[in-house]
């Protein structure tokens, strides 16, 4: 665990197009997945993996996840009159877990741009930064592995997933040369290459370990790949001053963000569910013998 790295940045100010109309008017991090919005499961991945501070980029019509993380006093009262014990402590730990933040990002100028409305909060010490819309089945194995990655380096350390070429237009592909076991170092990277043009077939996943040196490489970058302040090529100006290093891993991560992924992840985790699991395995078996899909 990496004593020094504390806060986590959950860039949430996006307006979830790829799920409408789920999305029109609620935030789509808070869409649930089983029993909990998605954005639950990313803070508490960073608290797993050590970090006690998160600090959310928001924006209008968002204000569902400062609620859902605050103290609820009449629903607090409601439950404990009907004795609702086990009710009660779930909605009181979400007020009880890591210092959260908020600031607002005021226009949509890109994920770099999210990311930088961090530099105040963050200071001078290297930080996560979490995108909810992925989300990580893994027990923050990840997260704790690039943790140590950046304790040990000294230096950022970006998650990377192989991916079909077909796929890699969808997310920041770098060129690396191997390291150690799943580290590897970061050379070039692009932000939605074509097949043709991708460095690799490594995409860029949504976590990353920072150090505050790209504060210094989002104020220089320019508007790219859609007119957007793109992390991806902070990342690249990054990697020109400081060794910038990739975690390739293999399994865990669903798109929360896509109608298909998030089924997936629910079907996932659900028979995971230390309540619903068995039940719900039941319940699936029986819906694929009377679709005919055994
Ligand atoms: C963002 C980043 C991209 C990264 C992806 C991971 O893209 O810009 O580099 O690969 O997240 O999910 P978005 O999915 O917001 O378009």
């Amino acid at each position: 665990m990496n004593p020094t790295v504390r806060t986590a940045v959950i860039p949430a100010a996006g307006l979830g197009t790829r799920f409408l109309p789920a999305t029109k008017a609620q935030p789509k991090e808070m869409l649930a997945v089983v029993d909990r919005p998605a954005i639950q499961y990313v803070v508490d991945e960073a608290v797993a993996a050590g970090l006690d501070d998160v600090l959310v980029v928001t924006s209008r019509g968002k204000s569902a996840i400062e609620d859902h993380f605050d103290r609820m006093p009449e629903l607090e009262l409601e439950l404990d009159r009907k004795g609702k014990q086990d009710a009660l402590a779930a909605v009181r730990a979400l007020a009880e877990g890591p210092r959260m933040h908020y600031v607002r990002q005021g226009e949509p100028l890109g994920l770099g741009h999210a990311v930088a409305m961090a530099a105040d909060h963050v200071g001078d010490r290297p930080f996560a930064v979490l995108l909810p819309d992925d989300l990580m089945v893994d027990d923050a194995a990840l997260l704790r592995g690039m943790l140590g990655a950046n304790a040990e380096r000294g230096a950022s350390v970006i998650a990377l997933k192989r991916v079909p070429s077909e796929e890699i237009s969808a997310y920041g592909c770098p060129r690396v040369e191997p390291v150690d076991g799943p580290l590897v170092r970061i050379g070039e990277i692009v932000e939605k290459p074509s097949p043709e043009d991708a460095p690799s077939d490594l995409a860029v996943t949504g976590r990353y370990v920072f150090s505050p040196g790209i504060f210094e490489a989002l104020a220089k970058v320019e508007p790219g790949k859609g007119g957007e302040i793109q992390l991806t090529d902070a990342i690249g100006e990054l990697s020109t001053s400081e060794p910038v290093y990739g975690w390739v891993f293999e399994e865990g991560r669903y798109d929360v963000g896509t109608p298909l992924d998030h089924l997936r992840a629910t079907i996932e985790i659900a028979l995971a569910h230390p309540e619903l699991g068995e039940a719900f395995a039941a319940l699936l078996a029986d819906v694929v013998r009377r679709h005919g899909l055994d």
